[in-house]
């Protein structure tokens, strides 16, 4: 089926606990419950005091420094049930799923040797709470024997449990240790603690209700040179690094963006080389930040590269003949310095060990028809064999970066008909061979696998395509009238035409940023920061190199690669990557699962 020519160009780029024993609730009313301690011969010694009701508990903790004074502390572990905290004192909190996290005040940071502080907090919960069995104080394990005992009486004893019967034992594991030097993990996400940019929490601490995912990892742009030493206030590389091993961070999400000619067919991420300057590609953005990345200060840092987004896709579809090339996309697939970027990219990263790189592979609505499916597999796998390490030089790929191509269609799928016809012939669908993310990153894995090996691992980008909110259907079309109608009905994506990417209006936060989500899924990661804009809806002056494009001016009819559709960009939208405090409330009012 043809409708192949219609893709080529169409899509354009994406935009983009010692306690072993559980104190278990029986119901009814305040009860008592455990205390425990986990003392370290080096780092630190945690007592962690519980009283429990059937629906929460309070924990108050001595958290003790064994080891040199520091200035400034966090403390973390993982509950092994659905504990959350919903308040804390002497401290900040976050939660990321089971991993907890509390900081100092700016009046409690000091702690001196064998100097304690007394944070605590209060947490809802179901079935059972048990008590953590390890903590890190700034990265370094407070491990040592436990010694667990019923402390405090119940306040209000009913029923329920009236103390552990058996005695916490030693405790065994906590999160996952980094490896030790050298070695490279399959999934770095697995165990992992990602870094959270202070500089984005800031912003979205900011906005009323962005309390609730400020502490969520995003990735942190390098999108162009000065950005390496830090821009408008903004960390630089280092300082990002530095701050991640003060969180107790071991995972930090960089993104490399800033090829020469970048962007070529869009205008709202153009960059500040030009298309011949490869070797300043080489010597003043790749070889410093190779530099810092294989500073032995952060070997305990699992770095996730994030390489290139919309490069190599847009030279398979967008650099000749197709509706939608471009003139740029053209010139950089003739010059060959994406790929050459890329390749050396690779090559110096590969050569640190605790560098995991993942390409980017844009998205089901770029490369879902065969005819883009296997080119684009093709050039990954032949710019890869390219650079020195060759395949091994790729841990895995991301999809989906910056863009809001929908996870999961919930109501309908690609072998889904209505009245005898497939929702491929939809206009909506046009012949794609998917409907959704991950059915797409896990066939594109699958394809990948034939040169890579089994070992790649795919990263989505959920970030902005939660599309709730009262627009997303709530079930399948009941009253559809042809097959247009029922994929527009059915569909959770609500983008005007899957080809949009910029600000788009109705979207929502996606899924929380978690490990091994799906099969061939090492995550689903936030790599574009949510409030961050993808471009202007009108010109701006500015010296980021950065143009306007008219596919995020809202009013804008579109081009060949949206099928001449309205843009569904929100107005009053700044550069691209400046903060969008309009954009970031409605995405929080439209994430799926909600907030
Ligand atoms: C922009 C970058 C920005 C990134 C994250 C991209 O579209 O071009 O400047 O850092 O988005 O918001």
């Amino acid at each position: 089926m043809k409708l192949n020519l219609l893709r080529g160009g169409r899509h354009p780029r994406l935009r983009r606990a010692l306690a072993a024993s559980a104190a278990l609730l029986a119901g009814g009313g305040m009860v008592v419950v455990a205390a425990t301690q986990a003392s370290a011969a080096a780092g630190c010694r945690v007592t962690y005091t519980v009283n429990q009701w059937n629906t929460g508990f309070t924990a108050n903790l001595t958290v003790t420094n064994l080891g040199d004074p520091i200035n400034g502390w966090t403390l973390r572990w993982t509950f092994s049930g659905n504990q959350q905290i919903t308040q804390s004192w002497n401290s900040r909190f976050s939660q990321s799923g089971q991993q907890a996290t509390l900081t100092n005040e700016a009046w409690n940071g000091n702690l001196g040797t064998n100097a304690s502080t007394n944070p605590g907090f209060n947490a809802s919960y179901s079935g059972t709470n048990e008590i953590p069995t390890s903590f890190t104080l700034n990265g370094t394990p407070c491990t040592g024997s436990v010694t667990g005992s019923p402390t405090g009486g119940p306040t209000s004893p009913t029923s329920g449990p009236t103390s552990p019967t058996s005695g916490p034992t030693s405790p065994t594991s906590g999160p996952t240790s980094n490896p030790p030097p050298g070695t490279h993990l399959d999934n770095p996400y697995v165990g992992a603690r990602p870094y959270v940019n202070p500089d984005w929490s800031a912003k979205a601490a900011a906005e009323p209700g962005g309390s609730r995912i400020a502490n969520q990892p995003t990735g942190i742009w390098m999108d162009r040179i000065a950005a390496i030493t830090g821009t408008g206030g903004a960390r630089g590389l280092r300082e990002h690094m530095d701050t991640a091993l003060q969180q107790g961070a071991n995972l930090i999400q960089v993104v490399i963006y800033d090829l020469p000619g970048r962007d070529c067919s869009a205008l709202a991420s153009n960059g500040e080389l030009g298309p011949d300057e490869i070797d300043r590609y080489k010597t003043e953005f790749i070889d410093p930040i190779a530099e810092i990345f294989a500073d032995p200060a952060y070997r305990s840092l699992r770095i996730v590269a994030i390489i290139e987004i919309d490069s190599l896709p847009n030279l398979v579809t967008n650099a000749g003949g197709e509706a939608g090339a471009t003139e740029m996309c053209r010139i950089m697939k003739e010059n060959g310095n994406y790929v050459k970027g890329i390749q050396y990219a690779l090559s110096k990263f590969h050569a640190i060990p605790n560098v995991y790189n993942y390409i980017d592979a844009a998205h089901h609505a770029w490369l879902g028809w065969d005819s883009n499916f296997g080119p684009a597999a093709d050039l990954l796998a032949s710019t890869a064999a390219g650079a020195v390490g060759g395949y091994d030089t790729v841990d895995g790929f991301i999809v989906n970066t910056a863009n809001y191509s929908a996870l999961t269609e919930p109501y309908f799928n690609i072998n889904t008909t209505f009245n005898g016809v497939s929702v491929r012939q939809s206009k909506w669908v046009d012949w794609n061979q998917y409907v959704d993310e991950l059915t797409f990153a896990q066939a594109f894995r699958q394809r990948l696998t034939g040169a890579f090996g089994n070992d790649i691992g795919m990263l989505i980008d959920t970030s902005r395509n939660g599309w709730g909110g009262p627009n997303r259907p709530t079930g399948p079309p009941t009253s559809a009238s042809n097959i247009d109608d029922f994929v527009n009905q059915a569909r959770i994506d609500r983008r005007i035409h899957a080809g949009n990417w910029c600000n788009q209006s109705g979207a929502g936060l996606g899924e929380r940023p978690r490990a091994t989500p799906a099969a061939g899924i090492d995550a689903y990661v936030w790599i574009k920061p949510p409030g961050e804009s993808d471009g202007a809806s009108q010109p701006i002056d500015n010296d980021e190199g950065k143009g306007f494009d008219q596919m995020c001016d809202p009013n804008y009819g579109g081009n060949a690669r949206n099928g001449n559709n309205p843009t569904g960009a929100l107005p009053n939208a700044p550069l691209s990557g400046h903060w969008f405090s309009a954009q970031f409330q409605e995405l929080m009012q439209n994430a799926y699962p909600p907030l």
